[in-house]
């Protein structure tokens, strides 16, 4: 079975030798060849430049062998496309220019997603070429509300406190402002589903910051939108909400084909939570790929055996590597997982 038959079949609930597996984050500083290329081009240039964004995203398949590639982007380049100026200096992306106005938010350029972010098309249509039936491609955009967030607060924030007094005091310009960002995302994800990728994640990272109530309400019948959309391109799809324990069931009620864990979360209960016909992602803590072999092997074990009640499980770390992952512990995690009693 190749790599992107057994992802292939656990998107669609059928049964496969082993779970299929693909680390978020798993092109990055933590691989001596990506700080190489890294050394020579900003990574603003890395990823606008497709035959560079198609090395990076290679070079995890090349020296791990994972069952799917992830494009190698960033959720950022929508707000970017609707004329927010990005720049990635030391400790996290920023934005020139902050949304926190009616004016602000009409301002945003409406994208074209063939003329803004065709770089995107570009690499993954060389992918599709490149992996052939060996490995799977997945290609991925932020959630709105996760690209609010970054939207108003100008990068990464602590409190959110633009976004939230947004929502408590704007409310009719929140909304707004999330289905500017749901239009961008469907168009995208549509363009990405047509390049050839097998699957797409939907990354909400701040989604966990949302109360249960304001997801339900806001959150919510956008990522239904988002996954009908989807659907109906012909697409499947993974959701990824960090933080969600409070909020499985409806995150799973979006009606992804993957409902991903996060590492805050138990995996056998998430999996009694969500059913018997729930396909799961997930769990690693990425910070145990630091630990030693045996402890890290014990938790891919674990893993596996808590996602046994689930129709499917993808293996994933719970959140994205971070550039200090020894490359010795994602061998071992792979290994384990591969020495796994055929089922
Ligand atoms: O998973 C992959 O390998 C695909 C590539 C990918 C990147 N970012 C590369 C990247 C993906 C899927 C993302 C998604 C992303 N980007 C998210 C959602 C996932 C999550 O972590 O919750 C978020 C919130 C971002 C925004 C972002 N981009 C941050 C917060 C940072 C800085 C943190 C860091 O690690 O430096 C980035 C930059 C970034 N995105 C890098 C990479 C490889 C580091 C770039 C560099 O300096 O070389």
């Amino acid at each position: 079975m190749t790599g992107r038959e057994r992802f292939v079949r656990t998107l669609q609930g059928a049964p496969v030798d082993r779970p299929p597996a693909w680390f978020m984050r798993q092109a990055g500083r933590y691989l001596p060849e990506y700080r190489e290329i890294r050394s020579r081009h900003s990574f603003t240039e890395m990823y606008k430049t497709p035959d560079v964004a198609v090395e990076v995203t290679l070079q995890p398949i090349r020296r791990f062998g994972f069952d799917a590639a992830i494009l190698f982007s960033d959720i950022l380049v929508i707000p970017e496309a609707m004329g927010l100026p990005l720049d990635f200096p030391e400790g996290g992306p920023r934005f020139a220019r902050t949304v926190r106005t009616a004016d602000d938010v009409r301002g945003l350029r409406p994208v074209e997603v063939q003329r803004d972010l065709a770089f995107v098309d570009a690499a993954l249509r060389i992918l599709r070429r490149e992996l052939a039936d060996e490995t799977a491609l997945i290609g991925f955009s932020g959630a709105p509300y996760t690209l609010a967030c970054y939207a108003a607060e100008g990068g990464g924030s602590k409190n959110f406190e633009n976004i939230k007094r947004m929502e408590y005091a704007q409310p009719a310009l929140f909304s707004e402002l999330l289905d500017r960002m749901t239009d961008a995302v469907i168009d995208y994800l549509v363009m990405q589903v047509r390049a050839g990728v097998d699957a797409v994640q939907l990354f909400d990272s701040w989604g966990g910051h949302l109360t249960p109530e304001s997801y339900r309400r806001h959150a919510l019948p956008r990522a239904k939108r988002i996954f009908d959309a989807v659907r109906a391109a012909g697409g499947r799809s993974i959701h990824f909400v960090l933080g969600s324990a409070g909020t499985l069931e409806e995150v799973q009620s979006a009606g992804a084909d993957v409902t991903g864990i996060d590492w805050h979360t138990n995996l056998s209960r998430a999996v009694s939570t969500l059913g018997g016909h729930a396909v799961v992602q997930g769990n690693l803590d990425p910070l145990a790929l630091q630990g030693l072999p045996g402890q890290i092997a014990g938790d891919v074990r674990r893993i596996c055996a808590e996602a046994r009640g689930a129709r499917g499980h993808i293996f994933n770390v719970g959140h994205g590597l971070i550039p200090s992952t020894p490359i010795s512990g994602v061998e071992t995690a792979l290994e384990a997982l591969r020495s796994l009693p055929k089922v």
